[in-house]
């Protein structure tokens, strides 16, 4: 444990007796609502709580009731609470994409705790891009930092049955285009899956990310999967409290959690949970900002051959509230650690105990919930990397790869895990919507859906829409997912094989660029590659003309951020970071 500094930075401003004049100036302003002398100048840490939930953030508005349990824990240990906002980032509400906003919200909070007399941090996690948001500024500031999960929802329930986040909406869009369901039907089933405060109750990228919050370390065990309606909810936040005064006190930093080996624990955990293909993008992320090395190639080797442990919708049936009975990360891990697959027990967590000691005598309630290594939902349940002249990476999830796509696309038995297309290729999803159904497309079980113009530069931050539906007259056949390609993302909580999050995008000047409607791909999984199977020639050639015409083509900037964003904005492998940011390291120590 490392040991406790000599005095709190938060010193530097309110007790600095060589500077009396700036000391008064800041003093002043914080007695003003009521903190006193004694309080400012005693040393007694101030913790900051980086509130993200308003009414703005429906998924983390929650935490506005927990900051007050969160307050009392600092209090009862001798801290001063100071809560703050964060620029609100909601994944469904924000348009035109929420991911726009990740890098905007790291950036205002890593000013807010560098700039402010802050000892420590509550990161207030939940909604999909809240948690790499604040996880990337604490490591950039790198003071003690603590993350607190609002929670999932309770389970949805429509017409007796769970409904999922998400999970509801792909697939009672598809009843609805079939006639099954009528429009009321519709909402209501969409709203039927949303029956409480918390943040989505499937494993898409909200349950995923908090998760993984709490496989680096950085939250107390077992707060990521409690419900947030939940007492245990409220006690966690006067827990959370508590432990970050702690913290300060033994200068216990993200830097010292957040280690190559903690990165290496989240990797196996994600496949494991199921966890969502935006995974890779938000914890390359927060690496960089600590300047731990991790790629896509790592996701591949760490997690490919691990079993898929969580039964949570999309790949499984179940959701938030159960995941939480039966034990949650902490069951999960022992589960992994039972068979050797955590990858390092000994790694330091935000409690000051290790992830082996954390987690080695907890008990899994539910075995359907959470299955055992012996038994899986599935094996090899984790990402692929894949290469290949289309891309130099791109992110497929296997474990969602249905029996009927398998038997579709990867039964051929001269080249089992290999299957080729003709192509037809949508410019962003508004060309998609227009086309999808057109019968000119000529759009049948053997096509492949390439969707570009979808990446951090062509859709400022990156679209989730490369999970492309067919087009009704298929659906109607039973065939309810094509193959699809594309330099965009998807949402985590849909259940389709695609190979997304591809780099560089065609705003790039990837090769997706370059394709044309009529192109055929092969896509290898077993060698995890993707080409465009035709010569180089034609594609240099294809570039000229492309570059001659002024590059690929993407829609005009709508705000300030987008056009600013675009112009330094890393590519989805690389963990879509603005470029100059990872050179500004522990920011707070300089
Ligand atoms: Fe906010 Fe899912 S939309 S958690
Ligand atoms: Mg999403």
């Amino acid at each position: 444990m490392s040991k406790a500094p000599k005095r709190l930075r938060s010193q530097d401003w309110f007790n600095n007796p060589d500077n009396p004049g700036m000391t008064a100036l800041y003093l002043e302003r914080y007695l003003n609502f009521g903190l006193t002398r004694e309080e400012l100048q005693s040393g007694k840490p101030i913790i900051g709580i980086a509130q993200t939930g308003s009414d703005l953030s429906p998924c983390n508005r929650h935490h506005i009731e927990l900051a007050k349990r969160v307050r009392d824990g600092i209090v009862a240990m001798g801290g001063i609470p100071i809560e703050f906002p964060v620029h609100p980032i909601q994944e469904t509400g924000k348009r035109p994409t929420a991911a726009l906003d990740r890098n905007l919200s790291y950036l205002s909070c890593v000013e807010v705790l560098y700039g402010y007399p802050i000892d420590g941090v509550v990161l207030t996690i939940g909604c999909d891009k809240t948690t790499p948001a604040m996880l990337m500024a604490a490591a950039t500031v790198n003071i003690p930092a603590i993350a607190l999960s609002v929670g999932p929802m309770l389970n949805g329930w429509w017409k007796g049955e769970r409904a999922g986040s998400g999970t509801v909406i792909w697939k009672m869009r598809e009843k609805l285009s079939t006639g099954e369901i009528d429009y009321e039907e519709f909402m209501e089933a969409a709203a039927a899956s949303a029956p409480s405060v918390g943040y989505c109750n499937t494993m898409g990228t909200a349950t995923t990310m908090n998760s993984l919050a709490e496989a680096l370390g950085m939250q107390l065990p077992g707060s990521a999967a409690i419900p947030a309606p939940y007492r245990e909810r409220g006690q966690m936040s006067y827990e959370t409290g508590k432990r970050i005064v702690e913290m300060v006190r033994e200068d216990l930093k993200p830097s010292d959690i957040m280690t190559r080996e903690a990165f290496e624990n989240a990797i196996v955990i994600n496949s494991a949970i199921g966890g969502s293909t935006n995974a890779p993008i938000h914890l390359n992320a927060i690496a960089r900002h600590l300047g731990v090395p991790l790629t896509n190639d790592d996701w591949q080797k760490l997690g490919h051959k691990i079993p898929l442990l969580v039964n949570l919708m999309p790949a499984g049936k179940y959701l938030g509230e159960d995941y939480s009975r039966a034990g949650g990360v902490p069951a999960v891990v022992m589960e992994l650690m039972k068979e050797n697959l955590l990858p390092h027990p000994t790694a330091l967590t935000a409690n000051g105990k290790t992830m082996g000691d954390n987690c080695a005598n907890v008990k899994n309630a539910n075995e359907d919930v959470i299955k055992t290594v012996a038994k899986p939902m599935l094996e090899n349940a984790g990402f692929i990397n894949l290469t290949g002249n289309l891309f130099n990476s791109a992110i497929m999830k296997t474990s969602v790869i249905s029996e009927e796509f398998r038997q579709r696309y990867l039964s051929n038995p001269d080249s089992p895990d290999a299957f080729e297309g003709k192509i037809v290729v949508f410019d962003g999803p508004e060309d998609y919507h227009h086309r999808i159904d057109d019968p000119k497309e000529g759009i049948d079980e053997n096509t492949i859906l390439v969707m570009r113009g979808a990446g951090p530069i062509g859709y400022p931050g990156g679209a989730e829409v490369v999970n492309m539906q067919p087009p009704a007259h298929l659906i109607k056949k039973g065939i309810t997912s094509l193959p699809c390609i594309g330099d965009g993302r998807q949402s985590g909580t849909s259940g389709s094989p695609s190979i997304l999050n591809g780099a560089p995008e065609a705003a790039a000047m990837g090769a997706i660029a370059l394709l044309q409607t009529g192109d055929r791909l092969r896509v290898d999984l077993n060698k995890a590659e993707v080409n465009i199977l035709i010569d180089d020639a034609e594609l240099n050639a294809r570039k000229e003309a492309l570059i001659a015409k002024g590059g690929y083509p993407y829609p005009e900037s709508q705000t300030p951020w987008q056009e600013i964003q675009r112009g330094i904005v890393d590519q989805f492998d690389e963990g879509m970071v603005l470029k100059n940011a990872p050179k500004y390291q522990a920011i707070a120590q300089n």
